[in-house]
C-alpha cells in the first residue's frame, strides 16, 4: 500500500512538474516581441507583416507588431502616462494611423505572431533561384527582341510594354501594343513569330499591354484598349473574350493557376479561377483612387509570391505596395514620396519582380532605370540604366516591364527604345565554398 502511495505521489509530482513546464511554455509563447534599437516601422520579424512600433516617450524601445489591424479599430492612449483602458493592450506610436499614440492589442505583438528575425536568414539561404545579396547583373544589356527602330516588321517592336518569359526555353513573349500583336522571340533568332494579332479578334480591336501563359499553354492577354482580358490558346488563330468590362493593365498567373488581373480604372487587383472565369476576390486596393494604405492610384503590373502576397506597382502614387493574402490594407515597400530620383524615390513605376530572397526589382520608368531593394530596405540600388535616357547598351528609355528567366537573368521591356534587353546575372559571389 505504502509502495502504491509513493508511486502515486511521484506521478502526482511529475504531473505538477509537467503542469508548470506547460505553464512556463505558454508564458514563453505569449511573450511580446520587443524591437530594441530599431527605427519606427522597420522589419523586426520573419513575418513580413510585422513592423517595429516605438513606445511613446522612449527612443529605443518598441514592440514588434503585426501591422494588419485597421486604424479605426485602435483607440488613443489615455492621460499623461499614456495608459490603455482596455485590458491586454499596449500603448505604441503608429503615425501611419495618427500622430497621438494608440493602444495596440498585445495579441498582435506576441512572438508567435511575430517570430524573431533570426529565423529568416536560416530559412531562406540558399534559395532555389540561386540569387543572393551579392549577385550582380551586367550593366550592358543584350538586345533579344526588336532593337531595329520603331516599326511593324518581324524584327521590330512598337511600344512593347509587357513581356512573359517561358521558363523552359527562355523564349520571350512580347505584348507589342502599337503593332496590335503578341510576338514570340526564340533565343538567338533575328525575327519574332506572331502568336496572336488583331486579325484574330471579332471586332478588329486589339491593344495588348501584358500577357501570361498558364500550365496548359493558354495565353491570357490584357487587351487594354477594349477593356477586356482575352483567352488565346497557343497555336490557334482566334482568341475569345474571357473577362469583359475590365481596364486590364497587367496580369499574372500564380503557381496554383489563379489569374490576377489589375484593373487600372477601378484601382484594384482581383483574383480569378482560370477554369471557370469567375472572380474570387479583390486582393489589393478596391477602396477607390487614393494614396491611403488600402488604396491604389492607377496600378500597373503585379507580382504574386509563393505565399500569395500581391506586390503591385502603384503607378501614380510612385510607390510599390505589398498586400499579404487576406490583408485589409497594403504595406509600403518602396517609394511613396514625391516622384523624383533619390534612391528612396520612384518616378511612375510600372512593374516589379521579387526573387526568392525577397529582394524586389522595379522598373522605375520615368527615371529610366531598374532598382533593386534588398529585403526590408527603403533605399534601392540602381542596377540598370539611370542617368539620361538613351539607346546605348547601358541605357534604358522608359523601361515598362521586367521578368527573370530560370537562372536569374533579367529581361527588361525597354519600351521607348523598341527593344527587349537581357541583363546577364553574375552569381559567382554567391557561392559559399571554393574548392
Ligand atoms: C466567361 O463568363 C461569361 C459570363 O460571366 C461568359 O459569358 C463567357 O462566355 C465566359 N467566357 C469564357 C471564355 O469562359
Ligand atoms: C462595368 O464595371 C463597372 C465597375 O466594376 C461597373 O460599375 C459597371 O456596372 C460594369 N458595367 C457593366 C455593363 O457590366
Ligand atoms: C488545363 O486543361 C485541363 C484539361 O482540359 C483542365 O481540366 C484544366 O482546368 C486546365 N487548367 C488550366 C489552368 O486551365
Ligand atoms: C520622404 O522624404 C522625407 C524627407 O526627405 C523623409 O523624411 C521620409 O522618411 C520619406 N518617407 C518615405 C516614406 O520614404
Amino acid at each position: 500500500m505504502s509502495h502504491t502511495t509513493t508511486y502515486d505521489q511521484r506521478v502526482m509530482q511529475s504531473r505538477v512538474m509537467l503542469f508548470f513546464i506547460v505553464i512556463l511554455n505558454v508564458l514563453v509563447l505569449v511573450k511580446t516581441q520587443t524591437c530594441q534599437g530599431l527605427t519606427q516601422y522597420s522589419q523586426c520579424s520573419s513575418n513580413p507583416g510585422c513592423r517595429c512600433l516605438k513606445l511613446p516617450g522612449d527612443t529605443n524601445a518598441g514592440k514588434c507588431s503585426f501591422l494588419h489591424v485597421r486604424c479605426s479599430e485602435l483607440s488613443s492612449c489615455f492621460g499623461k502616462n499614456q495608459a490603455c483602458l482596455q485590458p491586454d493592450h499596449v500603448c505604441v506610436q503608429h503615425p501611419q494611423c495618427q500622430v497621438h499614440p494608440l493602444c495596440y492589442p498585445i495579441s498582435m505583438t506576441t512572438n508567435t505572431m511575430c517570430p524573431p528575425i533570426q529565423e529568416i536568414t536560416t530559412a531562406t539561404t540558399p534559395t532555389s533561384d540561386g540569387i543572393c545579396e551579392k549577385a550582380v547583373w551586367s550593366r550592358d544589356g543584350i538586345t533579344v527582341a526588336g532593337g531595329n527602330g520603331i516599326g511593324g516588321e518581324l524584327n521590330q517592336l512598337d511600344f512593347a510594354s509587357g513581356l512573359f518569359i517561358n521558363e523552359d526555353d527562355s523564349s520571350v513573349y512580347v505584348a507589342d501594343q502599337a503593332n496590335q500583336r503578341v510576338i514570340k522571340w526564340d533565343s538567338s533568332s533575328k525575327n519574332g513569330v506572331v502568336v496572336a494579332d488583331v486579325k484574330g479578334t471579332d471586332d478588329g480591336i486589339f491593344n495588348p499591354v501584358d500577357l501570361a501563359i498558364d500550365k496548359n499553354g493558354t495565353m491570357f492577354i490584357c487587351d487594354y484598349g477594349d477593356h477586356r482580358v482575352i483567352r488565346w490558346p497557343l497555336g490557334v488563330s482566334k482568341g475569345e473574350i474571357y473577362i469583359s468590362n475590365i481596364s486590364c493593365a497587367g496580369l499574372m498567373i500564380d503557381s496554383d493557376q489563379f489569374l490576377y488581373v489589375t484593373d487600372f480604372g477601378e484601382h484594384r487587383v482581383s483574383r480569378w479561377h482560370i477554369g471557370t472565369n469567375t472572380s474570387e476576390k479583390i486582393v489589393a486596393g478596391g477602396h477607390g483612387r487614393g494614396s491611403d494604405l488600402d488604396q491604389l492610384n492607377s496600378p500597373y503590373y503585379s507580382f504574386i509570391d509563393k505565399d500569395r502576397s500581391v506586390y503591385i506597382a502603384d503607378h501614380l502614387n510612385n510607390r510599390i505596395m505589398k498586400w499579404i493574402d487576406n490583408a485589409q490594407e497594403g504595406i509600403l515597400i518602396a517609394g511613396g514620396n514625391e516622384s523624383d530620383s533619390e534612391l528612396d524615390q520612384l518616378s511612375f513605376p510600372t512593374s516589379l519582380v521579387v526573387d526568392q530572397m525577397g529582394s524586389i526589382y522595379v522598373t522605375d520608368t520615368v527615371n529610366n532605370r531598374v532598382m533593386r531593394y534588398l529585403k526590408g530596405k527603403k533605399e534601392g540600388i540602381v542596377i540598370m540604366g539611370g542617368g539620361e535616357s538613351g539607346d546605348k547598351s547601358n541605357q534604358l528609355s522608359e523601361p515598362f516591364d521586367l521578368s527573370f528567366d530560370r537562372t536569374g537573368n533579367l529581361y527588361v521591356a525597354d519600351m521607348s527604345n523598341y527593344r527587349i534587353q537581357m541583363f546577364k546575372i553574375d552569381k559567382s559571389a554567391c557561392e559559399k565554398f571554393h574548392y
